[in-house]
């Protein structure tokens, strides 16, 4: 009860820290467009200025829920602008629009300068506060990602929770996992058209403010993509970059277990699931999309009529869902047609080509190991036609053999470690299956 009454007392006073702060950003906004300053907004502006001067010294100063005792002001200002990022997403967006399209949509010391209009003693003050050993984040109230003026300033989660009657805990949609791989686009081996289908999926979340809001387009859910291509091709690979990029979390769902045997259940999975999610930063991945949307049609037991429902339902919640969505799936075929117009966009993960083999090999044997000079990356690229997950265990699995014999990784650690890999889903495995790289097993392997 008493947790209750605090959340609404809270509630109306942070909404003037964060209406103030909108309006401080769409002002530099309208200059950076060279418009100039609307009268209402600047008389909204001194109305808000003076709502929060004033709850800020006020018992009811939202502020308080943190450890700020003895700070300056200012710190209230930079706490409140750097926490709008998660507490109001679409202002994320501008900041990335501000920040000339910034990856991530959180607020960089240079922006935060220009934003609050800091004079030269504020910078010294600002310096105090959030440079490596600033008082906001030795109290752990915010983290940097850098100590250069471009690296962002996230919210310490903790902190966050408290001062919004958030849970501490983060909240998981039931029936998702986490997936914690930080990756970078480099990382990402792709013809180059898929990987710009990617950069421009990533346009939707950027541009989503100026495009609705500004433009008045449709607003729309997700956004949308589908990702489809054999197993081991990249797809959960590049959803983590899509993550990183935006610095959000990435959650996967496997939709064949959601999909419950149970008649009806299925759509109060998706219900909790889609109920936790809201208005979270995340992203959130369903593999597996063909359990869901397979070729509709025949309806040939009254199951089939269910789960045409079911899949109504999912692309109906998703549409409303806010927040990026990816769903995956191995049988492109599979999926009807009909879905494909709700999706922004399709992207078709194809087996690597020689060129790509050869990077990935490059790049997945760890990269401290000691090299033999006898490694010929050309001839495992071109001598074996395997995707980027089967490269990645066999290049693993190499280290570990020349680890064993204390020695640096050489084509015999390879060739073994390529014919466990393709032994796996080929029991009836050639020496010739091996091509060029063959040579270089051990006669003993392959009797
Ligand atoms: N195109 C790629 N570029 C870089 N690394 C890749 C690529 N494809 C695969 N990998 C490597 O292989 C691993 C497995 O790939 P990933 O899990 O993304 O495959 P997937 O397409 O999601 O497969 P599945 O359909 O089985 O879920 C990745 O973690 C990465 O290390
Ligand atoms: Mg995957």
């Amino acid at each position: 009860m008493m947790e209750v009454l605090a959340e609404k007392k809270v509630a109306p006073t942070i909404n003037a820290e964060w209406q103030r702060m909108e309006v401080l950003v769409r002002c530099l906004m309208g200059t950076k467009l060279g418009k100039d300053h609307d009268a209402e907004q600047l008389d909204l502006l001194e109305q808000l200025q003076n709502q929060v001067e004033w709850l800020r010294m006020s018992s009811a100063n939202p502020w308080l829920l943190l450890p700020i005792h003895g700070l300056p002001p200012l710190a209230m200002d930079v706490l409140a602008a750097v926490y709008i990022s998660e507490a109001q997403p679409r202002i994320g967006w501008l900041y990335q629009e501000l920040q000339s399209g910034s990856p991530q949509p959180y607020i960089t010391p240079a922006l935060l300068q220009i934003l609050l209009a800091l004079n030269e003693s504020e910078v010294c003050v600002l310096q105090g506060l959030i440079g490596p050993d600033g008082e906001l984040i030795k109290r752990n109230l915010i983290v940097c990602d850098g100590d250069t003026p471009f690296s962002v300033l996230r919210p310490v989660r903790a902190a966050m929770a408290a001062l919004m009657g958030w849970p501490q805990q983060e909240a998981i949609p039931p029936g998702a996992i986490r997936v914690n791989q930080k990756v970078d686009w480099h990382d990402l081996i792709l013809p180059t058209n898929c990987k710009q289908m990617l950069r421009e999926y990533l346009l939707w979340l950027h541009h989503r403010d100026t495009v609705i809001n500004k433009w008045g387009g449709r607003q729309l859910g997700g956004p949308l993509a589908l990702f489809s291509g054999p197993s081991g091709t990249g797809k959960t690979y590049a959803a983590s970059v899509i993550a990183t990029e935006l610095g959000w979390p990435l959650y996967r769902v496997d939709l064949s277990r959601l999909v419950s045997k149970y008649i009806g259940e299925t759509e109060k999975n998706l219900a909790r699931l889609f109920d936790a999610a809201h208005g979270k930063p995340m992203v959130l991945q369903f593999d597996e999309a063909d359990a869901l949307m397979s070729k509709r049609g025949e309806i040939k037991e009254a199951r089939d009529r269910y789960a045409n429902m079911e899949v109504s339902y999912l692309l109906a919640r998703i549409e409303d869902h806010q927040g990026p969505c990816i769903l995956t799936t191995n049988l492109r075929s599979q999926i009807d047609k009909a879905f494909s117009r709700r999706f922004q966009m399709v992207v078709e993960f194809p087996r690597p080509s020689e060129e790509a083999r050869i990077e990935l090999w490059r790049r997945m044997l760890p990269r401290r190991a000691p090299l033999s000079k006898c490694v010929d990356f050309d001839l495992l690229g071109k001598s074996i036609n395997i995707t980027g997950g089967n490269i990645r265990n066999a290049a693993l699995h190499a280290a570990y053999l020349a680890a064993e014999d204390n020695q640096a990784i050489n084509m015999t650690h390879i060739a073994i470690a390529v014919w466990r890999e393709m032994a796996k889903e080929r029991p009836q495995l050639n020496k010739r299956d091996l091509g060029l790289l063959g040579a270089n097993l051990p006669e003993s392997l392959c009797q």
